[in-house]
């Protein structure tokens, strides 16, 4: 299919679209560009744009599985009861209704598509994870859940008439009276740029991890889909409340690569450089408590013994189990000369899930007509401050359904929900540093984030990231190739993250502040960030 040749530059205005590209065109190939793409083409012609490869994405590094109520004696209220608990009270308990009653479905839809879930006697086996009251936790190929079912979807999209860009960044999303109608898009191995029309954009190209110096997501996690999303005039909420995975492997020579929370539902214990368990001094669910507790703790241990990292011990397990159980896992540590059903792993915690993102209502609606978001780049506040484990790959499922939906027009109108959060409508001008200050770069960006605005924050600390991620924005030239639009919008991301963090003076779920240690209900709001003015 054609397009039109107009914006000519990243930064290009484009005046009118001669015609209509496509129905729909979808940023991002991970589970939730691949899903919601599979469901659009039913309804009209539709284009995938992904930086990398289509199968170059976060999901597929999801090694935790699925959570959904399917087993017997559990209940979509019970699954809702423990997603609710995690989330601190920031959930929006429409969308966890809907994420947990219609989670059984579509499970029911990956297996029509293929996806091999585990099995024992003939029935899906159910593991259990941190802060679920039930064993809910389908995988595929033991961990290896996120590659499958990435692997069924792009193979479905292979076979099918949708359109793929690969290698190509989409740099700006084009609003016309008030509405999206086109992507402009550099593609990063020509240096092409070019345009794109479509009725309906959706924006899946989720995960943020890469702005943290640890990190278990791969390097394309920069955050591009909020980034494109919040300077085309979406709002974006929740960006203060960034999880913590509590055990990635810290392995001297290895690279930081996530141990899954699976196996503390298997068994595995956290212990001390002396071989003491010492969750159960944090939390009465000791190892399976939920994730921002756990890796608090770990962060506390750490600091008291002055060490790198804690210890994840399974191997009192049968050896056999383990690796049928965590053959990804059991083989990358082997191939860093650790044997994992014999000697515990060096963990340390690190940057894993972005709760925050574009705020969508339950059908995928932005604030921007003509605008969807889903997956880990949208939020519908159905995580709050805290996302329960393996809830994540369910979310992108439910919510792409029912984006599809409404670009149809079948959605009612919704009103406008967390109609109670804290609106904050630029971002403020900071003083410059005068100290000396670090430079804007990669590696000196995810230092800041990962000591001023990780595990443990505090006001002075956040403020004087605000202040230097403010000098950055203004002395970054313009972006022109991908890892110059990457680092563009990783220090956006960064400041947006950093000014809901100041902004939020009370501790609650993933954000913890060492000055304001306590949860506050005057906070029990969500903090929404926007501009009014499109920068050019
Ligand atoms: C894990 O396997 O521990 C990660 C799964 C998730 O983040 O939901």
């Amino acid at each position: 299919m054609g397009h039109p040749q107009i914006g000519t530059t990243p930064n290009s205005r484009l005046i009118s679209m001669p015609r209509l590209d496509y129905d729909y065109i979808i940023i991002g190939s991970g589970i939730a560009g691949l899903n919601t793409a599979l469901l659009a083409r039913e309804h009209g012609s539709t284009l995938i744009i992904t930086k990398g490869r289509v199968d170059d994405c976060n999901t597929r590094y999801a090694q935790g599985g699925i959570a959904a109520a399917i087993g017997t004696g559990d209940t979509p209220t019970l699954h809702m009861q423990d997603t609710l608990s995690a989330g601190a009270g920031l959930c929006d308990r429409n969308a966890v209704e809907v994420l947990t009653s219609e989670g059984p479905q579509r499970i029911a839809s990956l297996i029509q598509w293929g996806v091999p879930f585990d099995t024992m006697h003939g029935e899906i086996s159910l593991g259990m994870e941190g802060a679920h009251s039930r064993p809910r936790i389908l995988h595929a190929g033991g961990d290896a859940t996120g590659q499958h079912i990435e692997l069924a979807l792009a193979a479905r999209v292979a076979e099918s008439d949708i359109k793929v860009l690969e290698f190509t960044l989409a740099t700006r999303l084009v609003v016309e009276d008030g509405r999206a109608v086109a992507v402009e898009t550099l593609n990063s191995e020509t240096g092409e740029t070019e345009a794109y029309s479509g009725r309906s954009i959706i924006i899946g190209a989720g995960g943020a991890g890469q702005l943290y110096k640890y990190t278990t997501n791969p390097e394309v996690a920069t955050g591009d889909g909020v980034a494109l999303g919040f300077r085309a005039g979406a709002r974006v909420m929740d960006m203060e409340f960034y999880q913590f995975h509590p055990t990635a492997l810290r392995l001297k020579g290895a690279p930081t690569f996530l141990l899954s929370e699976a196996m503390r539902g298997e068994g595995a214990v956290l212990r001390d450089r002396d071989g003491r368990a010492f969750m159960p001094d944090y939390h009465p669910l000791a190892d399976l408590a939920p994730r921002d507790v756990v890796s608090r703790a770990i962060a506390r241990e750490m600091e008291k013994a002055g060490e790198e990292a804690v210890y994840l011990d399974i191997s009192h397990l049968p050896g056999s189990v383990v690796q049928s159980r965590f053959p990804t896992i059991y083989r990358f540590c082997k191939d860093h000369g650790l044997d994992i059903t014999r000697e515990p792993a060096p963990v340390a915690p690190a940057a894993h899930y972005m709760m925050g993102g574009i705020k969508i209502d339950t059908w995928g609606r932005t604030n921007v007509p003509g605008l969807y978001a889903c997956g880990e780049a949208a939020c519908s506040a159905v995580h709050g401050a805290n996302r329960l484990a393996s809830n994540s790959l369910l979310d992108t499922l439910v919510f792409a359904r029912r984006l599809v939906s409404s670009s149809l027009g079948q959605a009612p109108e919704e009103e406008e929900p967390h109609d109670d959060s804290i609106l904050i409508k630029r971002l403020p001008e900071r003083a410059p540093v005068c100290a000396t200050m670090p430079s804007p770069g990669l590696e000196n960006l995810q230092d800041l984030t990962w000591r001023n605005a990780g595990i443990n924050r505090n006001g002075s600390r956040l403020l004087l990231s605000a202040r230097i991620l403010n000098l950055w924005q203004r002395m970054m030239p313009a972006p022109d190739d991908r890892p110059s639009w990457e680092l563009t919008n990783m220090v956006l991301l960064a400041r947006l993250m950093v000014e809901s963090a100041l902004s939020r003076q009370e501790s609650r779920g993933s954000h913890f502040r060492e000055d304001f240690p306590e949860i506050r209900a005057e906070w029990e709001k969500h903090i929404v960030l926007t501009q009014e003015e499109v920068p050019a």
